[in-house]
C-alpha cells in the first residue's frame, strides 16, 4: 500500500474513550506569537502534526531553537535574527503569514513567501495587509516573496470587512507592541482568537474584549516568555462525533472545551444523537438511523465551523431524508461531493449550494482526499459504509490529525490500517 494511503474496512462501530489532541489552529499562531518575546516558552499539550512541524522549520530557520518532550514544547525565541521565513516550510503552509504580523512587530521588517495551505478557494490576505497598513507597515510585493516594512508600528483603529480569524490574528500580533492603542472592530470572535490573546496575556501584553467583535490592544514596551497549554482541537473532536453518530456508535470525548463547540451538541441532538456534555468533554450516542437537517450554513463561531462542513456532509449522506448545506466562509469547499459519490452518497452541488438526498448505506471505495478536513471527512464516511475504503493522499490529513488511525483503534476501530504517511511515534 502506498505511504500516504489508508485501508478501512466498514462498516465499524466507532466506541470507546478519548483524549483529543491539542488544536492545530490554536498551535500556529501561538507559535507565531513566541517572536514577540525573548525568552524560552513551554508549550503543553501541542500537536505533533505537520503544520506544526513545518511552523517550526521557518522559526528554527529564522534563529529560534525549538524540541519537543512527549506533548511538550521547547522554544527558545532569544537568538531570533532572521526577519526572512523561507525554510521548507514556507510556502506549504497558510500559518506563514501569521508570522508578518509577529516578526513584524519584533523585528520591524518582515519577508515572507506567498502563503500556501489547503486548496479550499482564492484564501486572499488583503484584510491581514490592511490591517498592518493601519498601523504602520508598508508592504512591497515581490515576485515570489512579501516584503514588509514598519520603522514604527502605532495603535490605530483597524475596521476588518470581514472577521477573518487569520486578519484578527496579524493585527492582534504586531499590536501588542506598537506605540498606543489599537482597537480592532469586527474581529474574529473564534476560540483560537481567545486563546492567542490568554496567551499574549501570560506573555505581558495588554488586550481586552477577545471572545466579541471589538478588541483593544494597549501596546507595551517588552514582553516576555510564557508558559501555556494548548486547548484540544474542536475540529478533531467534532469530526470524531459526526464519525460515531454515522456509525450508530458511543464515544465519550475528553479534554474538550465545551464552549469552542458552538452550536454542535445541538445539531448532533437534531440529528438523534444522545448528546451529554460537560465543561471539559461530551459523550455522544446514536442509536438510529440519523435525521436529516433541513438547512445548515456555515458562519464565523459561534456559526456552524466551514472546517466541519465536509464531515456534516458525510454525515448527512447517512442520514434519512435531504439536506441542504450552504457553504458561506470558502468558495472550494465541496471537493469531497465526487469523492462520496464515488461511495454511493446522492449530493448535488452547485456553487456554494449541496442538496444530499440520504440514505443509509455508503458503499466502500478507492477515494482521493484534496484537502485536509475532507480528508478525515472520507475517513469517517469509510467508517460507516459497507466493504473496503482506500483513502489516497493522507498527507493532507496528517496536516492536523496528529494519528487518526491510533484515535480510531482507541475509539474501537478495528479494520484499519495506514500506510507510513500517517504520524510516526514521537520523533
Ligand atoms: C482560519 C483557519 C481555518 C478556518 C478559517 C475559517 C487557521 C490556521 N485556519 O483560516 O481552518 O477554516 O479560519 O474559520 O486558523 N478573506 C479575505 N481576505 C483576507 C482574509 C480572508 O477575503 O485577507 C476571506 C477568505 O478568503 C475566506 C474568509 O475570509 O473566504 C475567511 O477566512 P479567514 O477567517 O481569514 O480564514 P483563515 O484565517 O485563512
Amino acid at each position: 500500500m502506498d505511504r500516504n494511503e489508508l485501508y478501512i474496512k466498514g462498516p465499524q462501530r466507532m466506541h470507546g474513550e478519548l483524549l483529543i489532541q491539542g488544536s492545530k489552529n490554536a498551535a500556529l499562531p501561538i507559535l507565531a506569537a513566541t517572536v514577540l518575546g525573548k525568552g524560552i516558552f513551554i508549550l503543553h499539550h501541542c500537536p505533533k502534526i505537520s503544520d506544526v512541524e513545518h511552523m517550526l522549520e521557518l522559526l528554527i530557520d529564522a534563529g529560534c531553537r525549538a524540541y519537543w518532550e512527549g506533548h511538550m514544547l521547547i522554544v527558545d525565541t532569544r537568538e531570533l535574527r532572521n526577519y526572512r521565513v523561507s525554510g521548507n516550510g514556507a510556502g506549504k503552509m497558510r500559518s506563514t503569514v501569521t508570522l508578518l504580523g509577529s516578526i513584524l512587530g519584533r523585528m520591524h521588517q518582515v519577508e515572507i513567501p506567498y502563503p500556501g495551505g489547503c486548496t479550499i478557494g482564492k484564501r486572499p490576505i488583503d484584510l491581514h495587509l490592511r490591517g498592518l497598513e493601519q498601523l504602520g507597515a508598508v508592504f512591497e510585493h515581490q515576485e515570489h516573496t512579501l516584503l514588509g516594512k514598519a520603522a514604527l508600528l502605532h495603535g490605530a483603529p483597524v475596521y476588518l470587512g470581514f472577521p477573518s480569524v487569520g486578519a484578527t490574528e496579524n493585527v492582534l500580533l504586531a499590536a501588542v507592541l506598537a506605540e498606543g492603542v489599537t482597537v480592532i472592530h469586527g474581529a474574529a470572535m473564534e476560540p483560537e482568537i481567545v486563546e492567542l490573546a490568554c496567551f499574549l496575556r501570560k506573555m505581558g501584553a495588554k488586550i481586552r474584549g477577545e471572545g466579541t467583535p471589538v478588541i483593544t490592544v494597549e501596546g507595551v514596551e517588552k514582553l516576555h516568555a510564557a508558559e501555556y497549554i494548548v486547548p484540544s482541537d474542536r475540529i478533531v473532536a467534532g469530526t470524531y462525533l459526526f464519525g460515531a453518530a454515522m456509525t450508530r456508535g458511543e464515544v465519550r470525548l475528553l479534554h474538550v472545551p465545551l464552549s469552542h463547540l458552538g452550536n454542535l451538541p445541538g445539531l448532533l441532538g437534531q440529528m438523534g444523537a444522545v448528546v451529554e456534555a460537560e465543561e471539559d468533554w461530551i459523550y455522544v450516542r446514536m442509536d438510529q438511523q440519523l435525521k436529516a437537517i433541513p438547512y445548515v450554513v456555515t458562519a464565523p463561531f459561534p456559526g456552524f465551523p466551514t472546517d466541519l462542513q465536509s464531515a456534516l456532509m458525510a454525515a448527512l449522506s447517512t442520514a434519512s431524508g435531504i439536506s441542504f448545506i450552504e457553504e458561506k466562509i470558502f468558495e472550494a469547499r465541496f471537493q469531497i461531493v465526487e469523492e462520496l459519490r464515488k461511495m454511493g452518497a446522492s449530493i448535488a452541488s452547485e456553487e456554494s449550494f449541496a442538496l444530499i438526498d440520504g440514505d443509509d448505506r455508503l458503499h466502500g471505495a478507492t477515494v482521493e482526499a484534496r484537502e485536509l478536513r475532507g480528508g478525515a471527512a472520507l475517513i469517517m464516511a469509510a467508517l460507516a459504509a459497507e466493504g473496503e475504503t482506500f483513502i489516497r493522499g493522507m498527507e493532507y490529513v496528517c496536516r492536523g490529525y496528529e494519528n487518526i488511525n491510533e484515535d480510531l483503534k482507541k475509539l474501537g476501530v478495528k479494520e484499519i490500517n495506514a500506510g507510513a504517511g500517517n504520524k510516526k511515534e514521537n520523533p
